[in-house]
Order: C-alpha cells, then sequence, then structure tokens
C-alpha cells in the first residue's frame, strides 16, 4: 500500500538540513559502529562521542543495550527481531540527522543487509561504518557481561559468534582493531574519519 492509499500526505518543513548546518556549523551524519558483542563499540562510541562533544559537535549516543530497554524493549534476539531492531535505528538515526546531529550508534547489527538499508536511508557522506573488528577469542576473554559463558553455557540461543552469524562489513569507510590497538588511537583514527566526513 503506497502512503497515498493510507491517506497520508508529506508535510514540508521550513527548517531544513542546510539550516542546521548553518546553525551548528557542521553536518549531521551518522558514525555506525558494528562489530561482535565485547568488541568495545560502546566504550568507542562513548570516547568518541566525549572528544567531539567538547570540540562543540552536536551529538548523539544511541546504544543497543539502552534501546533495547525502551524502544526496541518487544524485541527479541531472532533474525527477524534484529533486522526490525536495525530498521527502527536507521529511521531514529535519519531523524537525528535531519535534526542535524552527529549520530553515534553501537549496535551489533550482524547483517550486512540491514546495515546497507540504513546506508540507502541517508544522503551520500551522511553514514559512515565503522567495523570495530575484535576477533572472537578476544571478546570471548573480555567477556565483560558474562554473555560468553552463559552462551556457552547454553542459557543464551542465538548468541552472535557463537550460535548466530555476524557479517562483517564488504567496503566500511573505517575498521579499527581493538585487540590489537589502544582506545586513544582508535579514538584518534575515528575523529579522522569525521573531520573527513565535515570537510567533504
Ligand atoms: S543486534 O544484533 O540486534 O544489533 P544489539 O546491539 O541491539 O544487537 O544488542 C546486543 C546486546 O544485547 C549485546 O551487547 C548483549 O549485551 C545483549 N544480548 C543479549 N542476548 C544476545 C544474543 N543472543 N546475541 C547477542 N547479544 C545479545
Amino acid at each position: 500500500m503506497t502512503p497515498a492509499d493510507r491517506n497520508l500526505v508529506w508535510h514540508h518543513r521550513r527548517i531544513g538540513r542546510a539550516d542546521y548546518r548553518r546553525r551548528n556549523g557542521h553536518p549531521g551524519a551518522v558514525l555506525w559502529f558494528t562489530g561482535l558483542s565485547g568488541s568495545g563499540k560502546s566504550t568507542l562510541a562513548n570516547a568518541v562521542e566525549e572528544a567531539l562533544f567538547a570540540q562543540g559537535v552536536y551529538t548523539y549516543l544511541l546504544d543497543g543495550d539502552n534501546v533495547r530497554h525502551g524502544l526496541n524493549r518487544d524485541l527479541g534476539f531472532g533474525a527477524g527481531d534484529r533486522v526490525e531492531n536495525i530498521r527502527r535505528i536507521g529511521e531514529v538515526a535519519r531523524l537525528f540527522v535531519d535534526a542535524g546531529l552527529v549520530v553515534l550508534t553501537a549496535f551489533i547489527s550482524p547483517f550486512r543487509a540491514d546495515r546497507d538499508r540504513v546506508r540507502a536511508l541517508l544522503g551520500p557522506g551522511e553514514f559512515a561504518e565503522i567495523h570495530v573488528a575484535c576477533d572472537l577469542a578476544t571478546c570471548e576473554a573480555r567477556d565483560p557481561k558474562g554473555l560468553y559463558r552463559k552462551a556457552r553455557a547454553g542459557e543464551i540461543p542465538e548468541f552472535t559468534g557463537l550460535t548466530s552469524p555476524y557479517e562483517p562489513p564488504l567496503a566500511p569507510e573505517l575498521v579499527v582493531d581493538t585487540a590489537t590497538t589502544p582506545l586513544d588511537q582508535c579514538v584518534r583514527q575515528v575523529l579522522g574519519l569525521w573531520e573527513r566526513i565535515r570537510d567533504s
């Protein structure tokens, strides 16, 4: 059914992206962190947000565990629910970009097609995929939430990396390896990416 069939009409807003950009002094964009549980997505995204905030950049951080406490509390970890999780996050991220913000998202987002769909929602240069590429053994050794241990014990079905797939990005804007690279260096790499987006 088309929007017209549903009696929906798109209302054009008087204030648009160019207006926000002029006021904020920078464009809106999504920095999309993807990687296994325990790879360091949230830690890195938080550190990057802190640095951007200190520079006066208008930011917002969307984090998987937090969003699943509210907006996506009805979703689980089966493949269909993960697709819906990322679809909603993509739409939310697009709204925030519309509002001129730099949105940092920290979701496993294991399926390539879902991440590509979010990319397609945004304009050129507005979506940057950052692969937080930490090998499974290291993630499992860190096990910050004790979830790998539980999953190995059979207490968590469909756990990413063990019993549910993770599809790494094929052409991400940036790859950071948190297993071998110290946090401050990873932060600098992401800030470098942001500067390229801002200045392009
Ligand atoms: S995603 O796959 O749909 O993108 P999301 O990033 O929202 O996942 O949530 C992942 C977080 O949920 C993990 O960091 C972990 O704390 C928790 N979690 C609970 N069950 C699972 C599971 N089966 N697989 C992966 N993460 C899980």
